[in-house]
């Protein structure tokens, strides 16, 4: 059949709160625009493991697993204490990124006009700010062996991990960095720590080679962790493109997040390989957490969650019109002084997630009915 399969888990902590004004606006575009997916919630965290042993039961393992697309919501806080830490593990989000071997994780940030007063960098540093990053998911000190705690001889104790890419792994997603690149403004720019590590070493030489052997007409540039730390906070409007490993991406991108008002706002895709019918496994969520502090009191912002279906729509479920739609309608609900907590200037009324739910399901209808 020609229906794209979703799936919808929604996790714990804010997760459920986000991804619950997800769903709707899911639930907007498969009736108002006849868009083909046959939706499926499934649990995971907590609660099924009380009830099953499992924070990942076998229900929601093959919902994700036939899915095309998995709209993920959020993991972690405090429920983590109630369940074991092998259990935990067993079918923790990284598994799942290794599992469906989800290695390129795109991160745009965009700086929206009206929200121009809820990030604390100056409107003139925020001007045309408009990229992406792309943080390896699948390996570095994430995954490498070996790791641990160990007890040393004279009863200290010793925490280790391992930094690793291999030539595959690097070029991988500096491909897809590359060929992004190519549909914005050809601009790549490579983070890495290059003057102390010999991964970092590897990864410069290879997206080095690879520019050079098939993307000489993409502009590449690298630079230190540590400036690009500095960078994304003195001019984030220089990037274009950004390609970095796995712990340097998580860093750079709550960092950059900034930029757009919030880390409430940002969304996420991480892509797997493309297989031989031409399809590519996703998992779409926000780039935030389960945000304890203010879990259980639906006031979180879920634009994080629901542009992340903005990013499903164009790569999984190929209505780029859809995605345009979404994203006019989230611009207009902001533009309409929609705000939920994380994002209010004084004096603004403060949504609550469902509110924000309800603005831009309204938005949605203003601009379906000017096309
Ligand atoms: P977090 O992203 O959950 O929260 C950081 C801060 O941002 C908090 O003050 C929170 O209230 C705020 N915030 C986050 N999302 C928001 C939203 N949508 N609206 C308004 N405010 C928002 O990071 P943390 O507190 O360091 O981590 C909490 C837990 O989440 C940890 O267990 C962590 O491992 C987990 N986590 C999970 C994911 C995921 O599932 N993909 C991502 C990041 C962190
Ligand atoms: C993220 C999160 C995760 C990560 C955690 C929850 C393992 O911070 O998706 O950014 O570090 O990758
Ligand atoms: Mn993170």
């Amino acid at each position: 059949s020609n229906m794209i399969k979703v799936a919808v888990v929604g996790g714990e902590g804010i997760g459920p709160e986000v991804t619950a004004q997800s769903r709707r606006i899911l639930g907007w575009f498969a009736t108002r625009r006849g868009v083909p997916m046959a939706l499926r919630e499934a649990q995971y965290g907590l609660i099924p493991y009380l009830a099953t042993g499992k924070v990942l039961p076998e229900d929601t393992a093959n919902a994700m697993d036939e899915a095309d697309a998995i709209l993920w919501g959020a993991t972690g806080g405090p429920e983590t204490k109630e369940v074991p830490a092998e259990a935990r593990k067993a079918g923790g989000l990284l598994s799942l990124r290794q599992k469906y071997d989800l290695y390129a994780n795109l991160r745009p940030i965009r700086a929206n006009p009206a929200l121009s007063e809820s990030s604390p960098l100056k409107a003139r540093i925020l001007k045309d700010v408009d990229f992406v990053i792309i943080r390896e998911l699948t390996s570095g000190i994430y995954f490498g062996e070996p790791r641990g705690i160990e007890k040393l001889p004279d009863g200290q104790r010793r925490g280790f991990n391992t930094e690793q890419y291999t030539t595959s792994q690097v070029r991988r997603v500096a491909r897809s960095a590359f060929e992004l690149a190519r549909t914005r403004r050809g601009k790549v720019c490579s983070v890495d720590k290059a003057n102390v590590l010999e991964t970092s070493v590897l990864w410069r030489e290879e997206v080095t080679a690879l520019r050079a052997e098939e993307f000489r007409d993409v502009e590449l540039s690298h630079m230190y962790v540590d400036n690009a730390a500095m960078q994304i906070v003195r001019d984030p409007a220089q990037f274009d493109v950004m390609v970095t490993g796995n712990i340097f991406g998580d860093i750079l991108s709550d960092c950059a997040a900034m930029a757009s008002g919030s880390l409430g706002m940002l969304p996420s895709a991480s892509l797997g390989p493309v297989d031989r019918y031409g399809r590519r496994k996703a998992l779409y969520e926000p780039v935030h957490g389960s945000a304890p502090d203010i879990a259980g009191r639906g006031i979180a912002n879920p634009l994080g969650s629901i542009q992340s279906v903005i990013m499903m729509l164009r790569m999984t479920l190929n209505r780029p019109e859809d995605a345009d739609l979404l994203e006019k309608a989230v611009d207009l609900a902001l533009a309409n002084g929609a705000r939920t907590a994380d994002i209010a200037e004084a004096g603004m009324r403060k949504l609550s997630t469902k509110e924000m739910g309800d603005a831009v399901l309204a938005a949605l209808d203003r601009v379906a009915s000017d096309v």
